[in-house]
């Protein structure tokens, strides 16, 4: 027995998801889903997009922006038919600290910028009248698929004088300041719509887009007449595909970790859910367990070094539980290069047992919520359902997908295999293409 195994066993207690919480988690997710398409207070903000999924026939060259992360990236998207997609080009433009926390100005002025040496680059001619589709991967309040007010900025964002603005107003200002006066901005849509949207652009029964990437989110695809809170006048067609911004889902069971680290960002009290589950926080959640652990000296007793706000990152979660060599090698390399040298077996084992603690409940967690929105839409399920996913948590973490799949096994037995989880590599850029190309074919 380690000295760390009393301490690891609480955790785990602390951190455990079992079958009854996990139902209880879907149930408050249902109940705040029904509020927020009612419009009444809900954590689950349940946003209209404007959009319905692809058919897979539309056709069209674009350019897709793509905002939300630690890049932003330019795409030259073109949409064949018959479920093909060519993409021409890819440009990734760093986003310098003073734009993301500057001013909007400075923001939407780097992204203009950015589009401009993208043509430039490609030799795209910035005279030919294109079609523009852009990836805001934050809430916002639409009121149709080419305008929307940003509500609050999150994932560590917070450019002045944005929230409350309409970012199209604010994207063609600046597009027009660097000397873009052509360009029609034919949809904005939320990142997890642009994977639903890239998704069933090839597979017609996707229902479904989520994020796990810095942020997390998810949309599915809604019957209009439930999505109370919409004007009959503005309702049109039989689906749209709601945002439902899950990252803010508050009816959570939080531990002190969470809340130390929840006290400790731009956005205390908001997207508990997110805290929980995404590539931004999850390495922080690890790194205050184990500094905790280190206080208590029942981890790297032998080393004075600490470990500070931000150095253990979620990357390193995936390479600590990927690690299967017999002496944890690969765990003894990482903690080397954090300051933290000649750790014990005992302590490489702790490490990778916090890993597991931590990424097991974010899936576990993110299955609760999947399974809410299935049933939602097919209480048993009886047909099938496609869950097109993407984000660098999902990519990369070796055992994340897995435990989601198993998860949602323990609450659907065979019904499970309805459920089917699909990586829609890059939908968040090549996605808005589509939903520009589907908001063109009907207009
Ligand atoms: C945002 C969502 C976004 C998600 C994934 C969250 O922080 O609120 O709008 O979809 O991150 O990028």
């Amino acid at each position: 027995m380690s000295a760390a195994d009393p301490f690891l066993e609480e955790l785990e207690q602390s951190f455990a998801l079992p079958d009854g919480a996990l139902k209880a988690v879907r149930r408050a997710f249902q109940e705040e889903m029904q509020r927020g398409l009612s419009g009444e207070p809900s954590s689950l903000k349940m946003l209209p997009t404007f959009i319905d999924r692809a058919s897979g026939r539309e056709r069209g060259r674009f350019i897709a922006l793509d905002l939300g992360g630690t890049n932003f990236r330019v795409l030259r998207v073109e949409l064949l038919g018959g479920g093909t997609v060519r993409v021409a080009g890819i440009g990734k433009y760093v986003i310098p600290e003073a734009a993301m926390r500057g001013t909007g100005d400075e923001l939407f002025g780097f992204i203009a910028r950015s589009i401009a040496q993208f043509l430039n680059d490609n030799r795209i001619d910035a005279e030919a009248k294109f079609r523009l589709g852009f990836t805001f991967s934050f809430p916002i309040d639409q009121s149709g698929i080419t305008s929307g007010k940003l509500i609050k900025w999150t994932k560590g964002f917070s450019a002045s004088g944005v929230e409350g603005a309409d970012v199209v107003v604010l994207l063609s200002k600046a597009l027009r300041q660097v000397g873009l006066n052509d360009i029609d901005i034919a949809a904005l849509a939320n990142d997890t719509v642009g994977t639903l949207m890239a998704q069933s652009y090839e597979e017609p029964d996707c229902d479904v887009g989520i994020i796990f990437g810095t942020g997390t989110n998810a949309c599915y695809r809604e019957k209009v007449p439930n999505i109370k809170k919409m004007k009959p006048a503005v309702q049109s067609g039989e689906h749209m595909i709601i945002n439902i911004e899950w990252g803010d889902f508050s009816q959570l069971r939080v531990t002190d970790y969470d809340r130390q680290l929840d006290r400790a960002t731009n956005n205390p009290g908001r997207q508990w859910m997110e805290k929980m589950i995404s590539g931004m926080y999850l390495g922080e959640i690890a790194r205050l367990i184990l500094e905790r652990m280190i206080e208590e000296g029942i981890l790297f007793a032998h080393s004075s070094a600490r470990l500070k706000a931000g150095d253990f990152e979620t990357r390193h979660i995936s390479l600590a539980e990927s690690d299967r060599s017999d002496d944890l090698a690969n765990i003894e390399e990482c903690l080397e290069a954090l300051g933290l040298s000649d750790s014990s077996y005992d302590d490489r084992a702790a490490v990778a047992a916090v890993c597991r603690v931590v990424s097991t409940r974010a899936a576990r967690l993110a299955a609760a919520a999947i399974s809410a929105i299935v049933t939602w839409m097919d209480p048993e399920p009886s047909r099938k359902h496609t869950i097109a996913i993407d984000g660098s948590l999902y990519e990369k973490h070796p055992h994340f997908r897995q435990r989601i799949v198993d998860t949602l096994e323990d609450l659907h037995g065979d019904a499970s295999r309805q459920i089917e989880l699909t990586h829609a590599k890059d939908g968040s850029g090549i996605g808005v293409a589509v939903a520009a190309a589907v908001a063109a074919a009907r207009a």
